[in-house]
């Protein structure tokens, strides 16, 4: 749906923000762009957008140039920008209002978005009265104004304490959910992501080093596979499990058993799982997909040679 075929983009005074940058985002993703300060993420934004052309390769948006489509692309985006200004002693409703008004999307879409965003209760007060984090729902609000099909939001979590944060990236993993809304969120704190990154696209110096769902990126970076299996019998359980060669690694919690696993195996532990399942042995299991901070060590420490 987005596509990235090696594109520059070189800005007046000659710096290279982008240079041979090619990615892909499918449909209906939850994607996060990950790179250091001055990598490239917002420039790749504003190309998306169509507010930048590149200095050559393409940009594609459902097929269309953005840069050309500005008007068609822009009305099916929603975006944060880095660094939104607001205007002092305006009222959120009048503000969403106002937007909803030049965008010519119907004003009852306010109280939807309001609503999604948890500001509902908050629509009478001046934005410059709210709390960074909820200041940034409002921003995240803007954004859902005429139910985009993609929403870009760029590092929506810089200047938030932890507590806002996860905040934020919890209200972020609920539309994601609930809206089925391809979504890319941008940032330079990698290990915040965690919970929240299905997708992730790693840039750094106007390159992106690697790109891909995360399960992909385990596989092709991280040794070992973690499966979290619970089970009421953890003991026995992980009796069975040291059988097996492919197994690196067993931590026995009350309820549940930890599994170490060579990353080109997980196959081969799957069906013994479901083996033991069969057996009563075992309640459910999951995948660990959190290696982002892993992946990302992996993958800088091998582009800096
Ligand atoms: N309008 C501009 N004119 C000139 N150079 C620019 C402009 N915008 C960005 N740059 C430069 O392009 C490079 C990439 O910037 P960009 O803002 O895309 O990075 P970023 O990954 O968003 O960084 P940050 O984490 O600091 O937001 C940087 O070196 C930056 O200084
Ligand atoms: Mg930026």
């Amino acid at each position: 749906m987005i596509e990235f075929v090696d594109v520059y983009k070189v800005y007046k005074g000659g710096v290279v923000a982008l240079q041979g940058a090619s990615f892909t985002v499918p449909s209906g993703t939850l994607a996060c762009l990950l790179g250091p300060n001055g990598a490239g993420k917002t420039t790749t934004m504003k190309l998306i957008m169509g507010f930048l052309r590149p200095s050559s390769g393409t940009v594609k948006v459902w097929g269309l140039e953005p840069w050309i489509y500005e008007k068609e692309v822009r009305s099916r985006i929603g975006f944060l920008p880095e660094r939104p200004i607001y205007p002092s002693n305006v009222r959120v409703y009048t503000f969403l209002k106002h937007l909803a008004n030049l965008r010519r999307v119907p004003v009852s879409d306010v109280h939807r978005v309001s609503k999604l965003v948890g500001i509902e209760h908050l629509l009478d007060r001046e934005i410059k009265t709210l709390s960074r984090g909820y200041v940034q729902r409002v921003g995240i609000a803007q954004a859902l104004l005429g139910d985009p099909e993609l929403l870009l939001l760029d590092e929506p979590t810089a200047n938030l304490d932890p507590r806002a944060r996860r905040e934020i990236l919890e209200l972020v993993k609920v539309l994601h959910r609930d809206l089925g809304v391809t979504i890319i969120i941008s940032s330079h704190i990698i290990p915040e992501l965690q919970e929240v990154a299905r997708y992730a696209i790693f840039i750094d110096r106007g390159k992106v080093l690697d790109h891909g769902s995360l399960e992909e990126l385990a596989r092709k970076y991280v040794a070992n596979a973690i499966y979290v299996i619970e089970s009421s019998r953890p003991r026995d359980l992980a009796i069975e499990l040291l059988k097996k060669d492919y197994v690196r690694g067993i931590y026995v919690h009350d309820d549940r058993v930890e599994v170490h696993v060579d990353m080109d195996r997980v196959n081969d532990l799957e069906e013994y799982i479901k083996e033991l399942a069969g057996r009563g042995m075992v309640k459910s299991y999951s995948f660990r997909t959190a290696y982002l901070g892993e992946i990302y060590e992996k993958i800088v420490g091998s582009s800096h040679g």
